[in-house]
């Protein structure tokens, strides 16, 4: 199946394991141009090892930024360029009974969950538009 990936952009947040990295895998054997993200640039840097191996020619490079930090989403912005296909995949939760969840908690989930989407999907969406052309994907929207 051809989805008419060859020549777009990819970033997945969340995507140096699990199904951000499974997504970033079939996007690259698309044809796309992916950018993978984690939070340490060891942790990027053998992602994309891993998935130049298995996707041989693939255009694969990494960004590192941890969401719950706002200075380091900035810096990925600032980085990122434009955006073809934005899949917001990162999340996190923890099993813990609700009144013994502390507020930075709170916090880190709405940051992680919630403003990664909001923030990325803000960078992404002008040009998307201007160019008339645009694939996204949200796990926190889906949740909403
Ligand atoms: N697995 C399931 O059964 C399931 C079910 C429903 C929904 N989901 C959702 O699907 C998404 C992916 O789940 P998964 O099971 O594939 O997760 P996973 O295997 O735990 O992978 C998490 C990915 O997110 C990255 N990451 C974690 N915290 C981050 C942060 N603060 N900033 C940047 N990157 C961060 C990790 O990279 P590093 O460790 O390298 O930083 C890793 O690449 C999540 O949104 C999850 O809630 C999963």
């Amino acid at each position: 199946m051809d989805l008419g990936l060859t020549g777009k952009r990819a970033f997945v947040s969340g995507s140096t394991q699990g199904i951000g990295y499974a997504v970033a895998r079939a996007l690259a054997e698309e044809g796309a141009a992916v950018v993978l993200n984690g939070r340490t640039a060891a942790g990027v840097d053998a992602a994309v090892e891993r998935l130049r191996a298995v996707v041989p020619g693939a255009d694969v490079s990494g960004i590192a930024a941890d969401f719950v930090d706002p200075s380091q989403v900035r810096g990925l912005l600032s980085s990122l360029g434009d955006v073809d296909v934005l899949v917001n995949n990162v999340g996190v939760f923890d099993v813990a009974p609700f009144d013994q969840i502390a507020d930075d908690e709170w916090q880190r989930y709405l940051d992680v969950n919630l403003m990664s989407g909001v923030r990325l999907s803000r960078h992404a969406l002008p040009g998307m538009l201007a160019r008339g052309w645009a694939g996204s994907s949200s796990s926190a929207a889906s949740r909403a």
